[in-house]
């Protein structure tokens, strides 16, 4: 039998329908949720992000500011710009788009956003909340898989869940809400021995490598669920994720397509951080 689809499109749509909702709601207290996106350079795929996210808070009704600076930008301006939207009242989210030209470093840049504002998730209390469970904004692609799967219908509680990747923008934080939602977790990485045996053993197998097609049927327990955080450029231009998924499609009991799946609910994410910052910054939540 061939599995479910996990229509990370469908899913997207209706969370951005409670957002419009809610944000209707505040409006008429004359309370709007606001978003400012940061710049530098001129790589292409950012651009796209960018232009994808100040679409999204206009359809929702956000105020959004996006600010593209030069790829010469000093460190220090970068920072007092921040500071300046630290300050900002109508500025409830600051997203520096990443990656950042060579010569700026990144973690000055994070730690420098006000950690209420920080609707990435990636500031190191932003991080050290979500470990010890207190409440944080989560990061979007992550906080996207738990989303995916409770409106799904499945629950992570007692299952074995296998994450392959260890980032810390993805595999680290995506591995401890998976333990919050009572899952058992393996992480696993690079040099883990034997990946395929121990991708089998997963109920929930979550995959964020970035190497195209890496996980085939052998790799998944029958009726397992698979979530592919994968979005790789093919030579043909297709995007393809980590998961082969023609492969997987018949052994796996759900699955996530690439595009489709986890990718549209990241902005998702993005937009209810902003509007979980704002409904605080308003003594809401
Ligand atoms: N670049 C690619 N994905 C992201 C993201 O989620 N946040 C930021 N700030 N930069 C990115």
């Amino acid at each position: 039998m061939s599995a479910q689809f996990i229509d990370g499109k469908a899913i997207s749509a209706s969370i951005r329908q409670e957002i419009r909702e809610e944000t209707a709601r505040l409006a008429e207290r004359g309370i709007r949720p606001g978003l400012v996106v940061i710049l530098v350079g001129d790589d292409a795929a950012s651009q796209v992000y960018v232009r994808n996210k100040a679409k999204a808070c206009e359809e929702l009704g956000y105020h959004s500011e996006v600010v593209r600076l030069p790829a010469e930008t000093s460190q220090h301006e970068l920072l007092g710009l921040i500071e300046r939207y630290n300050a900002d009242p109508a500025i409830h989210g600051i997203l520096v788009q990443l990656p950042l030209p060579k010569h700026l470093e990144e973690k000055p840049v994070i730690d420098a956003i006000a950690v209420e504002k920080d609707v990435d998730g990636f500031h190191p209390v932003s991080v050290g909340n979500l470990m010890i469970g207190d409440d944080a904004l989560l990061p979007c692609t992550p906080s996207g898989v738990i989303e995916l799967l409770k409106r799904s219908g499945i629950s992570p509680a007692g299952k074995h869940a296998v994450v392959i990747g260890r980032s810390n923008i993805v595999g680290k934080p995506v591995s401890m809400l998976l333990l919050r939602e009572n899952a058992t977790v393996t992480i696993c990485h690079s040099r883990t021995p034997d990946l395929p045996a121990v991708a089998r053993q997963a109920d929930i197998l979550v995959v964020a490598v970035g190497v195209a097609k890496l996980v085939k049927k052998d790799w998944v327990k029958p009726g397992a669920v698979v979530i592919d955080v994968g979005m790789n450029r093919l030579e043909n231009g297709k995007l393809a994720g980590d998961v082969d998924f023609d492969d997987v499609v018949e052994t796996a009991g759900w699955i996530t397509p690439v595009p489709g799946g986890v990718g549209p609910m990241t902005i998702t994410m993005l937009m209810a951080n902003t509007l979980k910052s704002c409904k605080r910054a308003n003594g809401m939540g």
